[in-house]
């Protein structure tokens, strides 16, 4: 796998702090590392997603019986699911070579035209974040991804001459967490699309137990499902989590992870029984303290937390709403009862009744 064009000279590289809690299953730059080194290769060591895996094993046999490419994929989801690692699999699988880059790397034509330009014939193009593409790199794009050619221009206005380049037959595979925030025409050149799920609790302890196998780490059936049950679907939050727990066990205790040291190992964390940290309960407890448990529109909500709008809708939302915690509305954000409860609030008499 090789990483042609990284976006560390572009994006301000994060750390984990306050603003970016190890709950969050965004891509933090030291972690990078490490989730490389446990990453499945296969499929049989890639845990959740079933349904999907099922349905990509057939298009890799087909393009396989066909000697040709696979048709172009786009991987849509919440962060932290595996898209990228996906990728890598479906590379080995098909027996190629992968390269890495995202969006915000590909800021200049020559970006988008290098890549494109050294690609090798059945190779794998992974674009990360791909709704964030500048216009002119999706025009470029459009032409490599349905005839496999580039098409660039050369003189000005009336000597204005196209030249059409061959490329090699490659397979784009995209990936974003807004599939609605891509344009129609990129997203109506993908063959293969599908939607990530976040993992349930089984499929997340047997990604903490694998983890902890690679590194070492001495954990019980319960403790991993301790930390699976905190971990918000994600697994880049389970194996950030196995590593925090591991830290505690062998600091507080003789370094195995049980059932006791995880539930204290996050207790310390501030992470609580449903995986949410301290910025997702001041998320719910602001709608409910301040606006009568909403509904609340999301710039007042970010404005009221500091954070900006993207973040909350990114970072924050996805796992709140499919928890059933956060609902949206066309008026805005509101916490559901299930959200009194787990903040011990007392569920208001009307809220009784509207649900
Ligand atoms: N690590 C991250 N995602 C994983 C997955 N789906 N299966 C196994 N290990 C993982």
């Amino acid at each position: 796998m090789s990483i042609i064009s990284d976006d560390s000279n572009i994006e301000v590289k994060k750390k984990i702090t306050e603003k970016n809690p190890i709950t969050k299953p965004e891509s933090i730059e030291y972690d990078k590392n490490f989730e490389n080194s446990i990453r499945p290769k296969s499929f049989e060591t890639y845990i959740g997603q079933s349904a999907l895996k099922e349905t990509l094993k057939i298009s890799i046999e087909a393009a396989k019986k066909r000697e040709l490419p696979l048709d172009h994929l786009l991987f849509y989801g919440p962060p932290g699911l595996g898209k990228t690692t996906l990728a890598g699999v479906i590379a080995e699988q098909m027996g190629v070579d992968i390269k890495i880059t995202s969006a915000p790397a590909l800021e200049r034509p020559r970006d988008i035209i290098g890549i494109l330009m050294s690609l090798k014939g059945g190779e794998i193009l992974f674009i990360d974040e791909i709704h964030r593409l500048n216009k002119i790199a999706e025009e470029i794009l459009y032409p490599a991804m349905e005839d496999f050619s580039l098409d660039m221009t050369t003189g000005k206005s009336q000597t204005v001459k196209t030249l059409r380049i061959p490329l090699p037959k490659f397979t784009l595979i995209g990936a974003t967490t807004k599939a609605g925030a891509l344009s129609g025409p990129l997203r109506d050149r993908f063959g293969i699309i599908h939607r990530l799920e976040f993992y349930n609790q089984e499929e997340l302890a047997q990604v903490v137990t694998r983890t902890a196998g690679i590194l070492n780490i001495d954990i019980d059936e319960k403790g991993a499902y301790t930390i699976a049950g905190r971990s918000r679907g994600t697994p880049r939050i389970a194996n950030r989590l196995v590593k925090r727990v591991a830290d505690y066990a062998l600091v507080k205790g003789d370094g195995k992870i049980t059932e006791d040291i995880a539930n204290k190992a996050l207790d310390v964390l501030n992470i609580d029984n449903s995986g949410l940290d301290s910025t997702d309960r001041s998320l719910l407890t602001l709608i409910i303290d301040k606006y009568n448990g909403g509904p609340v529109g999301i710039e007042t909500i970010a404005a009221a937390l500091g954070e900006d709008v993207r973040t909350i809708e990114d970072v924050y939302e996805p796992y709140l709403l499919q928890s059933g915690l956060l609902q949206r509305t066309p008026r805005g954000r509101m916490v559901s009862p299930a959200a009194y409860k787990h903040l011990n609030y007392k569920i208001p008499n009307e809220q009784q009744t509207l649900f």
